[in-house]
């Protein structure tokens, strides 16, 4: 039997990576796609430790022509695409003040319309085999607001917005829209880089201190985390199999316990509890 071709988007570390080989051990036919070709080794270890194979191509989301020459390899050599894993993000932290339009604007690029044309230049190979899939990575920052994240969140938050539409315009060609919510995990760029605006890191920001104090709150909420990478490889996985997927698929039990609170907690009392938590110990130290 033919094996499902899956192309994934931002595989050369994290979500992207365990998801590349985890379907591949699973009997996909993966596109494991980077922007960076010098960035594979840990993929090229990881591939060579399991012992599985897939392919490797260049795809940066921001430049149409990589987007375009990376789906019409795929086409070539497999004849059509099962689904697309829109996985590759930037994060980005810091007050709003402290984040420059500049910083902002390649969030949104990437994040965003990256993840549209994307989605664009597989749509009418999908179309046209009626069927497929499209996954889309967003983040529990995609439903809620967070300290320090406006930039991050607000990008989410679109890319929720475009999913929840797109499934409504391609339901009749038979192809499937799904969106995968992670929860903040342990990952290799938190630990060493906590993606903070420039300013962000400025002690001349009047938010220089609070930031600090807002970081040690994200390093302990992340070393804390018991989500893993492979967790949301898996509920990809499960995306991708199932005969009906669902529209949303959270990943992370905390975050589970929280979103099904929301369900019954009237809004205002979450965002006292939460928010106001946040701010407290952020602020708790230093005044204005
Ligand atoms: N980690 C978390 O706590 C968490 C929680 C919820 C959701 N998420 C989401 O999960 C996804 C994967 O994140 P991760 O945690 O695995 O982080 P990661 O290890 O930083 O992976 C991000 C991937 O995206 C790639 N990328 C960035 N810009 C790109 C571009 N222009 N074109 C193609 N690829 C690009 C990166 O490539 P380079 O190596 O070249 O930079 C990297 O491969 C992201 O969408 C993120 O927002 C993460």
């Amino acid at each position: 039997m033919d094996k499902k071709v899956v192309i994934i988007t931002g595989t050369s570390s994290g979500i992207g990576l365990e998801t590349a080989i985890l379907l591949a051990e699973r009997g996909f036919r993966v596109y494991a796609t980077m922007r960076d070709l010098s960035r594979r080794d840990k993929l090229d270890s990881e591939v060579a430790r399991r012992n599985v194979h897939l392919n490797l191509l260049q795809l940066d989301v921001t430049e149409r022509r990589s987007i375009c020459s990376a789906v019409e390899t795929v086409i070539a050599e497999s004849g059509g695409i099962y689904a697309l894993v829109n996985n590759a993000g930037l994060y980005l932290r810091g007050y709003f003040e402290d984040i420059a339009e500049e910083e902002a604007r390649q969030v949104f690029e990437t994040n965003v319309f990256g993840t549209m044309e994307v989605t664009r230049a597989v749509l009418p190979h999908m179309r046209r085999a009626r069927k497929g899939r499209i996954l889309t990575v967003t983040s529990v920052a995609g439903r809620s607001g967070a300290l320090t994240a406006s930039v991050y969140c607000s990008s989410k938050f679109a890319l929720e917005g475009f999913c929840e539409s797109l499934t409504q315009e391609v339901t009749p060609w038979g192809i499937h829209v799904s969106i995968i919510e992670p929860a903040i995990l342990k990952s290799d760029r938190w630990a060493t880089d906590h993606c903070s605006a420039r300013k962000a890191l400025s002690a001349k920001s009047a938010y220089y201190t609070w930031y600090g104090e807002a970081k040690k709150l994200m390093d302990m909420v992340a070393r804390s985390s018991p989500t893993s990478s492979l967790d949301v490889a898996k509920a990809i996985y499960r995306a991708l199999n199932a005969r009906r997927p669902r529209l949303r698929y959270m990943v992370g039990s905390r975050a589970k316990l929280m979103f099904a609170l929301r369900r019954y907690v009237p809004g205002s009392l979450i965002e006292r509890a939460y928010f106001n938590e946040s701010i407290r110990r952020v602020t708790r130290s230093s005044d204005p």
